[in-house]
């Protein structure tokens, strides 16, 4: 005689409890990352000194009028700068340790979106928003700061009173969520 599972095993629920552990890991994950302001990083790049020499915010995350991802500026970047700027200091001796091992900086990302979330930057800056309207003032910070209460609700009411002509698109499940 086959036996029949138990309700746990079925293959419906395991798949539900899966999805459920994802949201609530992620969920976690969302929290730490937003509670942990900022992180310790590999080397306290001042955005403020940058910022304020002219150097705009398109130029190290060039992505964000492209496509999905602002993205980060390589060492080769930084370099272009800092081979010329005569400047000595600690950070700098470490930016150099990492141009000469050809070494990525390992950066901890603090604007970050659960995995389920699906947000790309070049609708929204196409549209005409500042950086500062999600990011706060960068011109004022060293390293990049996490912004509090990021969540859906967070989405959800700037596409109401931005672009309520577009609402139905905009608040749909799909438009968001994979
Ligand atoms: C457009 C040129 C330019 C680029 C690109 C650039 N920098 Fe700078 N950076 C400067 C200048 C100019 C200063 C200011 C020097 C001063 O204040 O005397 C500076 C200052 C700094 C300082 C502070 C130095 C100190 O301790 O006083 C750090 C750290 C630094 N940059 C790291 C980086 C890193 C890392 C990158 C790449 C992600 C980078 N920079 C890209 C021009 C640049
Ligand atoms: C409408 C809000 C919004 C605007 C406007 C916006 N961002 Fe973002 N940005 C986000 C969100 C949300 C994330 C997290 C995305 C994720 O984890 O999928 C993010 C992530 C980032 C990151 C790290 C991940 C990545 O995409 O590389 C950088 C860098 C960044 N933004 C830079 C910028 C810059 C520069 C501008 C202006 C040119 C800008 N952003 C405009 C909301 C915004
Ligand atoms: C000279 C290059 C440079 C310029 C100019 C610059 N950034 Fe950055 N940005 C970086 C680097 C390097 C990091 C990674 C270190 C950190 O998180 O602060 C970073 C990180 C960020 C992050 C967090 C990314 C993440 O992974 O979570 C945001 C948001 C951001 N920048 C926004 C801006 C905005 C807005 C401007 C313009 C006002 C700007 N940046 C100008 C180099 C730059
Ligand atoms: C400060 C206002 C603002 C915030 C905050 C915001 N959005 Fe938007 N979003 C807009 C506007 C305006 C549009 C319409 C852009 C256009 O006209 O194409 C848009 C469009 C979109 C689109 C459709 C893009 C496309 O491909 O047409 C998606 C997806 C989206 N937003 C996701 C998000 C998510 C996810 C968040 C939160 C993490 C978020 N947005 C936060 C203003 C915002
Ligand atoms: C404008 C973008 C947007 C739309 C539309 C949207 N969501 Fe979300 N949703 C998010 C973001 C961003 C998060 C992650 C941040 C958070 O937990 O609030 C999220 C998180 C969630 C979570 C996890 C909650 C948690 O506490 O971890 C669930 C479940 C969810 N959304 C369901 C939905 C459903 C169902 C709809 C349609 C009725 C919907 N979402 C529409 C942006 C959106």
């Amino acid at each position: 005689m086959k036996h029949k599972k138990p309700w746990w095993k079925q293959p419906g629920i395991q798949i539900g409890a899966v999805l459920v552990a994802f949201i609530v890991i992620g969920g976690i994950i969302g929290g730490i990352f937003l509670t942990q302001t900022p992180p310790e990083q590999p080397i306290a790049f001042p955005h403020n000194r940058h910022v304020g020499i002219g150097a705009s915010c398109l130029y190290c995350h060039a992505g964000a009028t492209l496509g999905p991802s602002a993205g980060l500026p390589g060492i080769e970047k930084c370099w272009g700068c800092h081979q010329q700027v005569q400047k000595q200091s600690p950070e700098l001796t470490k930016l150099a340790g990492y141009v000469e091992r050809n070494e990525p900086i390992p950066w901890v990302p603090v604007a970050i979106q659960p995995e389920f979330v699906r947000f790309k930057h070049s609708p929204h800056v196409n549209a005409g928003l500042q950086c500062s309207a999600c990011h706060g003032d960068l011109a004022k910070m060293t390293v990049a700061e996490a912004q509090k209460g990021q969540n859906m609700g967070w989405c959800l009411q700037c596409h109401k009173s931005s672009a309520p002509e577009q609402w139905t698109k905009l608040s749909d499940c799909a438009t968001c969520h994979y």
